[in-house]
């Protein structure tokens, strides 16, 4: 049996009726379209389908919708737009942190959480926030150029200090990247 819930998502409120069963996630792609979170693997391992609950990263396929009622959720859809790219999703682009695209979204928010926490992040501690976030494309070097990248935007002084910051490409952003 269905319940009513109101979900604050990207500043807006979204009332819907839910199961109880039903995760975060799911809501989001199948009740919202916000399709930009992505399921990878739906048992909390691969970090695709993460999102911010209040300013933390979480993986939205480990929450029941019920229990988000009351706290900011951010998704990719609404941490940017595509007339004015949050830093996160510029450096990612310009230093070329994806190829298929499918862990971007849960590797920026995640990115997002550590920023807001520790500005200036080591590659190591960049590695350490990251580790929940599987990606089987890049190797992960240029997510931690990029992430590295966007500390610096975002007033940081720690990029271009490793090696990792080193292999930028010119890039465009693939198509389902959601950046
Ligand atoms: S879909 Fe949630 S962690 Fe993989
Ligand atoms: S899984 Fe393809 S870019 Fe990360």
């Amino acid at each position: 049996m269905k319940r009513p819930v109101t979900l604050t998502i990207n500043g807006a409120p979204h009332a819907v009726e839910v199961e109880p069963r039903a995760l975060l996630v799911q809501v989001l792609r199948d009740d919202l379209n916000l399709t930009g979170t992505h399921v990878g693997c739906d048992t909390s391992q691969c970090g695709a389908c993460t999102v911010l609950i209040d300013g933390h990263a979480v993986k939205s396929c480990t929450v029941f919708a019920l229990q988000a009622e009351g706290q900011a959720i951010t998704t990719i859809e609404g941490i940017g737009s595509a007339e004015k790219l949050h830093p996160l999703q510029a450096a990612f682009w310009e230093k070329h942190g994806l190829q298929c695209g499918f862990c971007t979204p849960g590797m920026i928010l995640c990115a997002a959480d550590l920023l807001s926490r520790n500005p200036d992040p080591s590659e190591v501690e960049i590695r350490h926030a990251i580790e929940g976030n599987l990606c089987r494309c890049t190797g992960y070097q240029n997510i931690v150029a990029a992430i590295q990248s966007a500390a610096a935007a975002m007033g940081g002084t720690n990029a271009e200090r490793t090696p990792a910051s080193t292999t930028a490409k010119p890039a465009g952003v693939p198509a389902g990247a959601g950046v």
